[in-house]
């Protein structure tokens, strides 16, 4: 999967655990889905999920991983396609001169693979194009070099940047599943489901920004770029109203007030914006809840150190643990 800052890949056997003890929970909503790795897992249980993000290249990842049925894919062609894309010669494009040339994500050979590729899908049929995409970003991201976050690149390149990129079929599940890329407050009050998971940002990194390279490949808008890193013009226009402090707690609280479904899981980070008693009061609001703090590990640049645009280290992090929250709750209207 790619290295994605708030993924929840350590705390899924929590959260696995806790929808097993609750009764009638046969779908799920992964309302801001990200990775979709809650999604997958909850899938994983036979379960019915629908997974949602604003972002498009987390709208592909869910298509891959919760909305495609393994059982349907045409395998064989799976796999041509996918020896046929590694196969083709790098052709330098929108994506060497911006990601290789200009700002040193990828080596020049890989980026220049990844301007070939990214056209060829566009060739390949309709349903293999979300796999085939997801394929290309985990390769990618395979042989970037970056810390995990791409509001900048390293310094000196990544060891691991120097590996040819190559394309692998991606573990599909089985089972059906839907993938859609709403607002959450607007997708809210009309979710159809047992259970609904909120894994909101919880502070003023845009996602958008910190992947926008996924999001200009997925897009392949070919779009106008700013600052060193460059970033999507639309990083700018695209704000979430979870990532400001002015309007997080507001927004939080609507979105809970709107949902309808029995059941709500809710990570909260006690970094965030909205405070732990803000949480206590929208969920007692909702229904009864129960909590329960998980001793984390911090964000991956957190490990390795902060960072300036340059990749050069300058600043010494306060501490390596935090507590991630799990809000169980029951709805009682
Ligand atoms: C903490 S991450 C989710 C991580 C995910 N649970 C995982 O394990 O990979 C928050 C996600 O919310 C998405 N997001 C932010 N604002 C949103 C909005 N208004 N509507 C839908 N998704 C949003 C971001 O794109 C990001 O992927």
């Amino acid at each position: 999967m790619i290295k994605y800052l708030g993924s929840k890949r350590r705390l899924i056997p929590d959260i696995l655990t806790r929808v097993e003890a609750l009764e009638g929970v046969n779908s799920v909503c992964d309302l801001f889905s990200g990775t979709s790795r809650v999604g997958q897992a909850l899938k994983r249980t036979g379960r019915y999920v629908h997974a949602n993000d604003h972002l498009a290249f987390a709208r592909v990842l869910a298509e891959t991983f919760v909305a495609t049925d393994s059982h349907t894919v045409d395998y064989a062609a799976l796999t041509d396609a996918i020896a046929r894309l590694n196969r083709l010669p790098g052709q330098p494009g929108y994506f060497a001169q911006k990601f290789s040339e200009e700002a040193q994500f990828f080596q020049a050979e890989n980026a220049a693979r990844m301007d070939t590729i990214r056209q060829a899908i566009e060739k390949e049929p309709e349903e293999l194009r979300p796999i085939l995409l997801t394929s290309l970003m985990l390769a990618a991201d395979r042989v970037d070099s970056t810390t995990g976050v791409q509001m900048a690149y390293l310094k000196q390149w990544a060891p691991r940047s120097f590996e040819p990129m190559v394309l692998q079929t991606p573990e599909l599940l089985p089972g059906p599943g839907v993938a859609t890329q709403v607002d959450a407050l607007e997708l809210a009050p009309n979710i159809d489901a047992d259970l609904v998971y909120l894994d909101p940002p919880y502070n003023q990194h845009r996602y958008v920004g910190n992947y926008h390279v996924w999001e200009t490949l997925v897009l392949n808008d070919e779009p106008e770029t700013y600052g060193k890193a460059n970033k999507r013009i639309d990083v700018r226009t695209r704000p979430s109203v979870f990532n400001q402090k002015r309007t997080a707690r507001e927004a939080l609280a609507e979105l809970i007030g709107s949902l309808r479904c029995r059941y709500l899981l809710l990570s909260f980070n006690d970094e965030g914006y909205v405070s732990l008693p803000e949480i206590e009061a929208m969920l007692g609001a909702w229904g009864e809840f129960q909590a329960t703090a998980i001793p984390y590990r911090r964000y991956v640049g957190a490990s390795i150190g902060i960072h300036n645009r340059e990749g050069e280290k300058v600043g010494q992090v306060s501490h390596l643990h935090n507590h991630e929250w799990l809000f169980v709750a029951k709805r009682s209207r």
